[in-house]
């Protein structure tokens, strides 16, 4: 009796420490991944067609449905003069940390938490495509 208990003790224990396994190599591959992505104009363009054209419009020039509403008003993506005096590095920090984090308007929402790194990088490839321009060097 005293040596059963002790024996499905152990086969609990056993089953725990697999547990244990399995769920780190889940969280593990799924980090790992998200790391490995590379950023995708093709994923940039879907994003943006799903989580800013509301203000920004489909045509990335600020005449989203919700601009109206908005003052300052949504920034045009497609000013070339404009885009072209922020960096690539600028651009990021703006839709990972948001409006206020660079100084401009709270309804520039952040997006850090809802992307991953390259998410946020296939966005900045998009802007670029949409400018049709270039950071300065
Ligand atoms: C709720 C409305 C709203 C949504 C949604 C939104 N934005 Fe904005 N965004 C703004 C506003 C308003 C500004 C202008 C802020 C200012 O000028 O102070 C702005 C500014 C920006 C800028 C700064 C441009 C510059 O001149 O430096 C970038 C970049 C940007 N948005 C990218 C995005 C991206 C990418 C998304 C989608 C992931 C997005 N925004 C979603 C409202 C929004």
């Amino acid at each position: 009796m005293r040596s059963n208990k002790r024996q499905n003790m152990k086969n609990l224990l056993k089953i725990a420490a697999l547990v244990v396994c399995a769920a780190l190599t889940v969280v593990l591959t799924v980090r790992y991944s998200a790391a490995g992505e590379k950023p995708k104009l093709a994923e940039g363009k879907r994003l943006y067609m799903h989580y800013c054209t509301m203000c920004h419009g489909v045509k990335g020039d600020g005449k989203g449905f919700n601009a109206g509403y908005l003052d300052p008003k949504p920034a045009d993506h497609t000013n070339a003069g404009e885009m072209s005096k922020r960096t690539d590095e600028k651009l990021f920090d703006t839709v990972s940390g948001g409006g206020k984090s660079v100084g401009k308007s709270t309804y520039m929402p952040p997006w850090g938490w809802t992307f991953t790194e390259a998410q946020i990088e296939s966005l900045v490839l998009y802007l670029r495509q949409l400018c049709n321009c270039k950071g300065p060097e």
